[in-house]
């Protein structure tokens, strides 16, 4: 028994914010952007209008109308992302009730494996498939990054890398040997975890680095608090990043984990039909591609387009290069990620 991805579908918000419009609020320019990321513009969603749900639900159904589907079939969701819409419950119930998939009663899981989240939510939902558990697994990896960046001069090497968007996957059963997920491999290594992240509000109240310096002052009461004015006073709500050190890993664990997972299934480079890696930064992408020595029509990149959509990145690829004929039956197609944790994966599917 293999998973095959029935069902792709992508949405991503009408709304256009180029580096121009950035460079109104923060200092930055086009020229910069560019030439550091390759982004030229990003999608925001419409605030108090769409919510990252919002967003995996309109993904969704585009998934799960091209599997051939209706909600009601589905039998488990996984939710990937790392901005939900709130703190806790998370989004899958969110999505769960928006599209009415009532009659099981429909299990939710919800990752936060940020850049790597939907290779991870492939793993998982692969598993569970080929125990014979679940038939029907939507799988969604959605942001809404835009609800929380940093618009000033102080977040402009974070804020203007991402954007908004949506991607979904309807995952089944196949019993055709030359079809589906050959393989998944998943890493972590917490060692970085600060080096990518967005730490407060949350439960280390400054355990890990440091009380004062992260906002937690001393309050008479047995807990904690959970958001100070120091947080908002000293610009602690937003997330942060050592860009260099990120792009250093990046570039090694990229092609490490899709050799790996070429080793274990016996193939090589020159078997791939197409490389989706996550969306990161156009020259990690492209440092990747010369390391593994791919031609570029073996490479999708929007980035472009939508900047960096996290956990919707790969599913957004995917869904865009398959509507453009570009993923074909009988297809090597590999799959790769990297981002905060550090965490990291790869999958080759047989489409
Ligand atoms: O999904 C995983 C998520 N993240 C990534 O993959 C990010 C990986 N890292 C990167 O993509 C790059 O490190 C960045 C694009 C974030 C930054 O590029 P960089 O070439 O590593 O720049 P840098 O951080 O070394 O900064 C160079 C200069 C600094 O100025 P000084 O100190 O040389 O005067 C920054 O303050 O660029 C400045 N800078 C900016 N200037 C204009 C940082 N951000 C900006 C900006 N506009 N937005």
């Amino acid at each position: 028994m293999r998973t095959k991805i029935a069902g792709i579908g992508h949405y991503v918000p009408e709304q256009i914010v180029t580096n121009d419009q950035l460079a109104q609020y923060m200092d930055t320019t086009d020229e910069w952007i560019r030439e550091r990321t390759g982004i030229e513009e990003r999608r925001y969603a419409i605030k108090h209008k769409e919510s990252t749900s919002s967003l995996g639900v309109k993904a969704a159904k585009i998934a799960i109308e091209r599997a051939g589907i209706t909600p009601d079939d589905i039998d488990f969701i996984i939710f990937a992302t790392l901005s939900p819409d709130y703190y806790f419950p998370g989004c899958g119930v969110l999505l769960q009730r928006e599209l009415g998939i009532t009659k099981r009663e429909a299990g939710a899981l919800d990752i936060r494996n940020q850049c790597s989240g939907f290779v991870y939510g492939l793993s998982i939902a692969d598993q569970f498939i080929k125990s014979g558990m679940y038939k029907n697994i939507l799988l969604v990896g959605a942001e809404m990054h835009s609800m929380g960046l940093d618009f000033s001069d102080e977040g402009r090497a974070v804020t203007v890398i991402f954007g908004d968007g949506a991607g979904a996957v309807v995952l089944q059963p196949t019993k055709d040997e030359n079809q589906g997920i050959l393989t998944t491999c998943l890493h972590s290594d917490g060692t970085h975890a600060e080096e990518l992240a967005m730490i407060n509000p949350g439960s280390h109240g400054g355990y890990h680095l440091g009380t004062e310096k992260f906002g937690y002052p001393d309050v008479d009461v047995p807990g904690g608090v959970f958001v100070t004015q120091k947080m908002v006073d000293d610009n602690l709500l937003a997330p942060n990043m050592t860009g260099q050190l990120v792009f250093k890993t990046a570039v090694v664990k990229f092609p490490e984990v899709i050799k790996e997972a070429l080793e274990k299934t016996g193939l090589s480079t020159d078997d791939i039909d197409i490389l989706v890696p996550h969306q990161a930064n156009l020259r990690i992408s492209q440092f990747v591609q010369k390391i593994l020595r791919l031609p570029d029509e073996k490479v999708v990149n929007n980035i472009q387009k939508y900047g960096n959509t996290t956990a919707a990145s790969i599913p957004i690829a995917l869904s865009e290069a398959w509507e453009a004929g570009r993923v074909k039956s009988g297809d090597l197609v590999c799959l790769a990620a990297f981002g905060s944790g550090f965490t990291w994966g790869s999958a080759l599917i047989r489409w």
